[in-house]
């Protein structure tokens, strides 16, 4: 055995960290775990998951344990496919035609539950509706073969960056947790956009990884957006926060700052930042949105007080990622 892995290996016995098994081989390991009542993270092509059977509580009461989120959060269930779906909850025609056109993906719909759907209240919080998606890869195969949704909110520590690497989501859960499957970096790399049809309108509850104009082209009309009938308790202000403090829109880099670069063109000073990423040399907001958690995590690790972050449009994913940026700038709740 090579040295960096025994290394390894040692590290886990003695910390009692999570098992790190690639994709091809996880699929039994992370079953037994499941059927068992247990949490598994898991790569979904958003980010990755804290997965629980949705319909065990004490399995979703160990998500929300492992993350430390305040139990009124409601959690998103993962299906396999549309029949599953539909035995959860009920889609109206424009909710159906949505599912039609961007599952699998980074789509998740606010329905009204079923009545005994098997669905743990404390995956809804006890609202009557539920948050569904239908992810792509690793997590709809594993989904289909325990024939039981699965509970997953991203898999990070509340209020924190969500992990978009197996190596990020170990160092952050890796002690409350037995097995984190690597899939490699998420290819969306933000959350899924979460959508709930209201009286016939489609309301934007959270932008996320399917922009705003891709939805209006299919759904043929505008998205509302703003709280409206909103029970989204999870928007809450402070959500996605790195350690530093975080400026944005900058036109002028400050002394000691780190930058969150955009695009080819530089803010004035940026010679002077103590550490710099570029979201995107070429200004391309997906690779933008594929980057974001990672490199707010890589400048928050420098230990610069402030991250400074150049402006970005807000055009297609531009809205989910100011969004993000938007949050991990906001005041510090300590309840999040
Ligand atoms: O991409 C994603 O959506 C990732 C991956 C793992 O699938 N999951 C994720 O879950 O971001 P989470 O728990 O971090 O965010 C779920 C969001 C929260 O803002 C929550 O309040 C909202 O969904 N939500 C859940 N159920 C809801 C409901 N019935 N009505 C309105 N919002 C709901
Ligand atoms: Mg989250």
């Amino acid at each position: 055995m090579e040295a960096a892995v025994l290394r390894t290996a040692c590290l886990r016995l003695v910390a009692n960290l999570a098992e790190i098994l690639a994709v091809g081989e996880a699929l039994e390991r992370a079953l037994a775990l499941l059927q068992a009542g247990d949490v598994v993270a898991i790569p979904t092509e958003t980010v990755y998951g804290l997965a629980g059977d949705a319909t065990n509580g004490v399995a979703v009461a160990r998500i929300f344990e492992a993350k430390g989120r305040p139990r009124f959060n409601p959690l998103i269930a993962h299906v396999a496919d549309r029949a599953m779906a539909d035995r959860i909850a009920g889609f109206d025609p424009l909710s159906a035609k949505l599912a039609e056109a961007f599952w699998p993906g980074p789509l998740t719909l606010v329905l009204p539950q079923r009545a005994d759907n098997g669905i743990h209240p404390l995956v809804t919080a006890g609202l009557d509706t539920i948050a569904l998606r239908m992810p792509r890869g690793f997590g709809g195969e594993l989904i289909a073969r325990l024939g039981r949704p699965l509970a997953a909110p991203s898999a990070n520590s509340s209020g924190r960056i969500s992990g978009t690497t197996a190596q990020a989501v170990a160092a952050d859960l890796g002690d409350r947790i037995k097995l984190v499957v690597d899939g490699g970096a998420t290819p969306v790399g933000l959350e899924s956009t979460i959508l709930k049809v209201e009286n016939g309108k489609l309301r934007l509850l959270r932008p996320g990884g399917i922009g705003a104009e891709e939805i209006e082209a299919v759904a043929g009309a505008k998205l509302l957006r703003g709280a409206g009938g909103i029970e989204a308790p999870g928007m809450l202000a402070s959500h996605y926060a790195p350690g530093a403090a975080m400026r944005l829109n900058i036109q002028r880099i400050g002394s000691g700052e780190a930058l969150l670069a955009f695009g080819p063109k530089r803010a004035e000073g940026w010679q002077d930042a103590v550490a710099m990423r570029n979201l995107s040399e070429a200004g391309d907001l997906r690779e933008a949105a594929a980057n974001l958690f990672a490199y707010m995590q890589a400048l928050d690790r420098v230990g610069a007080a402030t991250i400074a972050v150049e402006p970005i449009p807000f055009e297609g994913l531009g809205e989910a990622i100011n969004d993000r940026l938007a949050r991990a700038a906001a005041p510090r709740d300590n309840t999040a």
